[in-house]
């Protein structure tokens, strides 16, 4: 069965290069992004590590962890590291699950056949403090991940998690959100003291809420 939004996020244990970790106890009562790379010692890869690291406080800031996985052995991942470390700016700071016996990528359907019978696709899954999957995100192998993006839609779910509200197309912090439909205009006025704009009785525009 594939994992699913909603789900609660596969557990496991396996080795990284911090050591040997169990997830669920990982993630403690954090935030957590466990993100698949097809291959060590590939470019996308590398540069996605690097970038990752180079940016670790932007994930700490919002209290969301860090764990990268790739099927190869842990021999392959540190000398691997090594080579981040060297070209990109940042050593690896958090953890690179090794899986050569690809039950975290089973676990989490990161193999797609048709994509490729060996490799994992660079998949995504961003997992709340309930260990629910909130998001999952696929790429191909060609095509490395957005930082930015991955900060922005941890920023949207962590808003929508707390507040009665949706963030509409290209949303970033800061900017208005979308009054849930299920939200009555009258239990909307205690919840929304600064207001809201009518464009259509379904679409209710307010100030971000926390800000
Ligand atoms: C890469 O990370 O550069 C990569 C990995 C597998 C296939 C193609 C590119």
């Amino acid at each position: 069965m594939p994992v699913r939004l909603g789900d609660t996020a596969p557990d496991f244990t396996a080795e990284t290069t911090e050591g040997t970790l169990r997830f669920h106890e990982y993630l403690g009562s954090s935030w957590g992004m466990l993100f698949s790379h097809p291959k060590d010692f590939t470019p996308v890869c590398t540069t996605e590590l690097g970038a990752f690291a180079r940016r670790k406080a932007e994930f700490d800031h919002r209290d969301v962890k860090l764990i990268g996985i790739s099927v190869d052995p842990i021999e392959s991942h540190r000398g691997w590291i090594g080579d981040i470390a060297e070209t990109q700016g940042a050593a690896l700071n958090y953890p690179l699950i090794a899986d050569p016996e690809r039950k975290v990528a089973t676990a989490y359907d990161m193999i797609h056949p048709n994509a490729n019978d060996t490799f994992t696709v660079r998949s995504v899954f961003i997992i709340g403090p309930d260990k629910k999957v909130k998001l999952m995100l696929t790429y191909p192998a060609s095509t490395g991940r957005n930082v930015d993006e991955l900060l922005r839609v941890i920023d949207s779910l962590q808003l929508t998690a707390n507040h009665a509200v949706a963030t509409p197309v290209d949303w970033k912090d800061g900017d208005d959100c979308i009054i849930v439909p299920s939200l009555s205009d009258a239990d909307a006025k205690t919840k929304f003291p600064k207001g809201w704009k009518t464009l259509k009785p379904y679409l209710r525009v307010t100030p971000q809420p926390n800000k």
